[in-house]
């Protein structure tokens, strides 16, 4: 018969376990009624927490208050309660990428006024509420891409001051209102790209100081007139391929003075109008970036004259030399519009 021993380890480690563990479940189902954080990954570092959560089911609760950079990603939530980052005062960054968020709550930014980027890239947004940036002073990058805007309001945007990057890529967006940009005074990039844009309002651009980058690629926009542009001369690059352009009024780019960049590919251009490129590249100055004029069905006749003389000076910055080719007239058919320029100088 073997008598019982109190402190022989084989007989009491597996009764400590044991309430160790009821005890353990205890505790984690008490803790568990919010808690869903340990889906995440957190990472602490002097400057603060990161929390980065993939593929959740619940937005993560209670977060660290330290928390300055914020991921949940990938986890096709519906939605943000509205005081989700309450307890997280000191959040810089905010990604909510590949969700299915058609809505967010009017206060949700309030407690966060440090914020520096929102990513709500792929989500399912079909509007912003009035007032969500009130707080909003610091953000510099807001990405709503690849959601699915109808039409946006400038009162959204209002009092954003130090954004500089704004990306509405990949919207529904028909119709863009008279100084969307306009409280906007440090924009510069704008993407407006891969929307359902026909026309622009000439005032599109009033508002920031010193825009660099514009994206209008994608779209179905067919003429482009003078004014528009003109608000930004200090714009660098330009993106207006992938559009239905038949038409560039002389003065388009006339104010354009540090353009680096122009995409002009797949449009419907068959001329230009003489005066159009006086003011970019050579002998102005040079088009560092370079230019793409490809997939245009290109009339090359004798009023492309002035597009012939620019080619010849700032050929060693063409894109796409040989898919830009002329459509007409009938001789010339197939011929690269490079070696019709460089002919006619002869
Ligand atoms: C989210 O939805 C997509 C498409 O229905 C699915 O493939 C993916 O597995 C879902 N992800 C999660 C985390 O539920
Ligand atoms: C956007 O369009 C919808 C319907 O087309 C309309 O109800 C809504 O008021 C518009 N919003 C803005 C901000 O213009
Ligand atoms: C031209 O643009 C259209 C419309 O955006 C797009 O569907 C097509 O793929 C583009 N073609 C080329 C050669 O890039
Ligand atoms: C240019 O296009 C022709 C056919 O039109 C092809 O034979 C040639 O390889 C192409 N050259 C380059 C550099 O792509």
């Amino acid at each position: 018969m073997t008598s019982w021993q109190p402190g022989s380890p084989q007989d009491l480690n597996p009764c400590l376990s044991r309430i160790l563990f009821l005890l353990a479940l205890l505790l984690t189902s008490a803790h568990g009624i919010s808690s869903n954080l340990e889906e995440c990954l957190v990472l602490q570092s002097p400057e603060g927490s990161t929390v980065s959560c993939h593929r959740v089911t619940k937005f993560p609760s209670p977060l660290p208050a330290d928390t300055v950079h914020l991921s949940v990603e990938f986890s096709n939530l519906t939605e943000l309660p509205a005081r989700a980052l309450e307890r997280c005062q000191r959040l810089r960054e905010l990604h909510l990428s590949s969700n299915r968020l058609q809505e967010l709550s009017s206060g949700l930014l309030t407690p966060v006024s440090g914020l520096r980027v929102l990513d709500l890239t792929h989500n399912e947004l079909r509007g912003l509420p009035l007032g969500l940036f009130r707080a909003s002073a610091a953000l510099h990058t807001l990405v709503l891409r690849a959601n699915q805007l109808q039409n946006v309001s400038a009162l959204w945007l209002w009092g954003l001051r130090s954004l500089e990057h704004l990306d509405l890529a990949e919207n529904e967006l028909r119709v863009l209102p008279d100084g969307l940009v306009l409280s906007l005074i440090s924009l510069s990039t704008l993407d407006l790209g891969y929307n359902l844009l026909e026309t622009l309002p000439t005032s599109l651009l009033m508002g920031p100081r010193r825009l660099q980058r514009l994206h209008l690629e994608g779209n179905r926009l067919r003429r482009l007139g003078f004014g528009m542009l003109a608000l930004q001369p200090f714009l660098r690059v330009l993106f207006l391929n992938d559009n239905r352009l038949t038409e560039v009024v002389p003065s388009a780019f006339q104010s354009l003075r540090e353009l680096d960049m122009l995409d002009l590919s797949n449009n419907s251009l068959s001329s230009t109008p003489p005066g159009l490129w006086a003011s970019l590249g050579r002998p102005a100055r040079d088009m560092q970036d370079g230019f793409d004029l490809s997939h245009n069905p290109w009339v090359c006749n004798e009023d492309l004259q002035d597009l012939y003389r620019w080619l010849r000076a700032n050929k060693h910055k063409m894109f796409s030399k040989n898919d830009t080719r002329c459509e007409g007239p009938e001789a010339l058919r197939g011929r690269r519009l490079l070696d019709v320029a460089e002919l006619e100088s002869l």
